[in-house]
């Protein structure tokens, strides 16, 4: 059995949604980025149904959203003029800020770290939620913990639809990759995953920012393991752009393609095409269910062509190599 599913835009379906946050239950809900399993960050009790549900390792801490910048006070002890100019150019949207962590928000949400991740989404239903519920809402994406981010209701529906109280429909989501997670709890701010904001419109704002540039380097982060939102079919990143491997006649194989790609007739068995003018806001959005698609084949392996790691590029890199990362 499926749970329910409405439509977000309906002041009845969030009045609902927001009384099973406020009674401990969970309700997935659209965001820009992809759709979150949310709960209310201040009830452990209902933080430990989310990491149930998606089977996900307590070591990995949550995301607290909220409606507004005054919410922040609830979770956070300190907000540096860093952070607020940050808050100020890019909220509500994909920017999330680890920040230090107030007392009231429980050691599960955070994987017992002294911060907290923050942000507040660019989604009127989102906010719409928060609000009415009266509380910050912790949220990681909503699939099964390790598979591809959901983009839409039916993706939330597919995975983990019998262990949800309720879903809002909000239609896909316009980016489709998630937030950009940034520290400012060290000396300088530090790019913790790549995401929907461009690091360049982070520099832009509070110049330069640290990198971690290795998976040994980026072990400290926690969640970032090196393989994730992986499919069930092996996927491989292809050296360059327009590069196609030579392949096996008796191997069933799928392409997921940056653009238009010509002259392939008949050697793949499946081609996805993330965006046919090579758009790489196109490309993001689409990526994540155009995988979901390709798994959805039983292909033998998807091989995946790459783009060059500047804007959305750095982002979308990012999760096609967690993805082809062997378990
Ligand atoms: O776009 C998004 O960010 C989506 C939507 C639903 O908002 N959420 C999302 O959540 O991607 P999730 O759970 O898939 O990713 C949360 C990640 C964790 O895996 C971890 O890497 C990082 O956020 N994180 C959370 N709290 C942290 C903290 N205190 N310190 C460092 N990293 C943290
Ligand atoms: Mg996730």
């Amino acid at each position: 059995m499926g749970s329910r599913v409405l439509w977000g835009d309906r002041p009845e379906s969030i009045r609902l949604a927001a009384e099973i946050i406020r009674a401990g239950g969970l309700v997935a809900f659209p965001t820009e980025t992809v759709y979150g399993l949310g709960c209310d960050a201040l009830n452990p009790d209902a933080a430990a149904k989310v990491f149930e549900a998606k089977q996900r390792p307590t070591f990995d801490p949550l995301i607290v959203h909220l409606a507004d910048q005054a919410m922040i006070e609830t979770v956070a002890t300190s907000v540096s003029p860093v952070a607020r100019r940050l808050m100020d150019a890019f909220w509500p949207g994909p920017l999330t800020l680890i920040l230090p962590k107030h007392l009231s928000v429980p050691d599960l949400v955070t994987a017992g770290l002294p911060t907290v991740a923050v942000r507040i989404p660019d989604h009127s239903v989102a906010r719409a939620l928060i609000r009415e519920a009266g509380a910050p809402v912790a949220a990681p994406s909503a699939n099964p913990f390790g598979y591809v981010s959901p983009t839409t209701a039916q993706h939330v529906s597919d995975g983990l639809g019998d262990r949800i109280d309720l879903i809002l429909d909000g239609g896909p989501c316009l980016l489709g990759v998630e937030s950009t997670i940034l520290s400012l709890a060290g000396a300088r701010p530090e790019l913790l995953r790549p995401g929907s904001l461009t690091l360049e419109a982070i520099q832009m704002v509070i110049g330069p920012v640290d990198r971690a540039t290795s998976s040994q380097e980026t072990a400290h982060v926690p969640g970032q393991s090196p393989r994730h939102y992986a499919t069930r079919t092996p996927v491989t990143v292809l050296p360059a752009p327009r590069v196609w491997p030579v392949l096996r006649g008796c191997e069933r194989v799928g392409l997921l393609a940056m653009s238009e790609p010509r002259d392939l007739a008949g050697q793949f068995h499946a081609i996805e095409v993330l965006s046919p003018s090579g758009d790489l806001r196109e490309a993001a959005r689409h990526l994540f269910s155009m995988l979901r698609k390709l798994d959805a084949l039983g292909l033998d392996r998807i091989y995946a062509e790459p783009c060059a790691e500047q804007g959305l590029g750095l982002a979308i890199m990012d999760r096609l190599r967690r993805c082809a990362t062997p378990s």
